[in-house]
């Protein structure tokens, strides 16, 4: 069953790619983006965007909040399913409540759903498991299309969540017409070059493999990013957190300044997210100042970087996403040889269970 790779994580990991595909098929045609799930006056009185959900999703829920507000001009904010359901929080009707999850299960995720329900909240989910409660609770479901996913530690539903919700606020951006056909067609464009970003390459797989060997030891990992490449460093920390029980923390990188940076000295492993894309200058300078701190850099980035200990170089330097997604798979990878090299049960991490269905 896992056809040749040694643990289901890894067969998830190089999946993603044709996973993608089906993610993607039939809703994303050549100039124009379509999600049958939803009904024409879907959007009808929504003026912003609720997201909930825990773990994993939460971090494709923080990418979203981003992709909402600039591509969909909507508002949108985000919240840890467990503190939501308990903070009294104060909803109102013209809110479209998002929940997202791979299980379609989760405790918390389910309830907080229940709550804006009852608050008179329309709702949509997206979602891996099809009929699942989440699902059946909402007014309207997309699917992930991941396929069963066995690794304790997400991957693959956390790659086609962040897909249905980028192509969710473009499609969103296309009704209300917050994109002009030139930025759709690019970002269709960009879409449709996703699954190639997303293949594991040898050389990547092998490099990644010979530099798990330096980051055993020393005192923790800081995974750093801006944009959306902070809800990434977070889920990169998570990953690496949960199977190799190494102490990872992810941080927006412009936040080092203000507390984290005390801690930087040469046994601290910092990899950095450094898109081409994306605020480049700004994040080279978060990095040149942990770098001045004596901090080890692994940077990753379609650009090389002399201040970096070891470098990853990606492919991909025209679109922000297709950045994304490829430093994902470097992160989901870097995890992974960690974890092998010390040992560890890769797709059930102690203390973990797959779907987290009490409080
Ligand atoms: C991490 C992981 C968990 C889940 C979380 C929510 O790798 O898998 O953090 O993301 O328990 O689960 P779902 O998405 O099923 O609601």
């Amino acid at each position: 069953q896992k056809d040749g790779y040694r643990f289901f994580m890894e067969k998830e990991i190089y999946e993603q790619s044709t996973v993608m595909s089906e993610t993607i098929m039939g809703r994303v045609l050549a100039d124009k983006i379509i999600l049958d799930e939803l009904d024409d006056d879907f959007f009808e009185g929504i003026n912003a965007i609720k997201i909930c959900a825990c773990g994993t999703s939460y971090h494709s829920a923080l990418t979203a909040a981003y992709l909402f507000e600039r591509i969909s001009k909507i508002r949108c904010d985000v919240e840890i399913a467990s503190e939501f359901r308990y903070k009294e929080p104060l909803l109102s009707e013209d809110t479209l409540f998002i929940t997202i999850s791979q299980s379609g299960e989760t405790a918390d995720t389910l309830e907080a759903l229940k709550m804006a329900k009852r608050a008179g909240l329309k709702s949509l989910s997206i979602c891996n498991v099809d009929n699942s409660s989440i699902v059946r609770e909402s007014n309207a479901a997309i699917l992930t299309r991941a396929g069963i996913e066995k690794g304790v530690a997400s991957t693959k539903a956390f790659a086609t969540q962040t897909m249905v919700l980028w192509i969710l606020a473009l499609y969103m951006g296309q009704e209300k017409q917050t994109v002009s056909p030139d930025v759709l067609a690019k970002e269709i464009d960009a879409i449709l070059h996703t699954p190639k970003a997303l293949v594991v390459t040898d050389r990547l797989h092998a490099k990644l493999t010979r530099l798990s060997k330096r980051y055993l030891h020393g005192h923790g990992f800081f995974f750093i990013g801006r944009d959306i490449f902070f809800p990434l460093a977070l889920e990169g920390a998570l990953k690496l957190k949960e199977i190799s029980y190494l102490h990872a923390e992810g941080y927006p990188a412009g936040e080092m300044k203000h507390g984290p940076i005390a801690l930087a000295d040469s046994d601290l492993f910092t990899i950095a997210l450094m898109p081409k894309t994306m605020h480049y200058d700004k994040i080279k300078s978060n990095v040149e100042e942990l770098s001045a701190r004596d901090a080890t850099i692994c940077a990753i980035s379609p650009e090389s970087f002399e201040l970096a200990d070891d470098f990853i170089q990606t492919r991909y330097d025209t679109h922000p996403m297709l950045e994304f997604f490829e430093m994902m798979v470097v992160t989901q990878l870097l995890a992974l040889e960690i974890s092998v090299r010390l040992g560890n049960d890769v797709d059930m991490p102690r203390n973990l269970a797959k779907s987290v269905t009490v409080e």
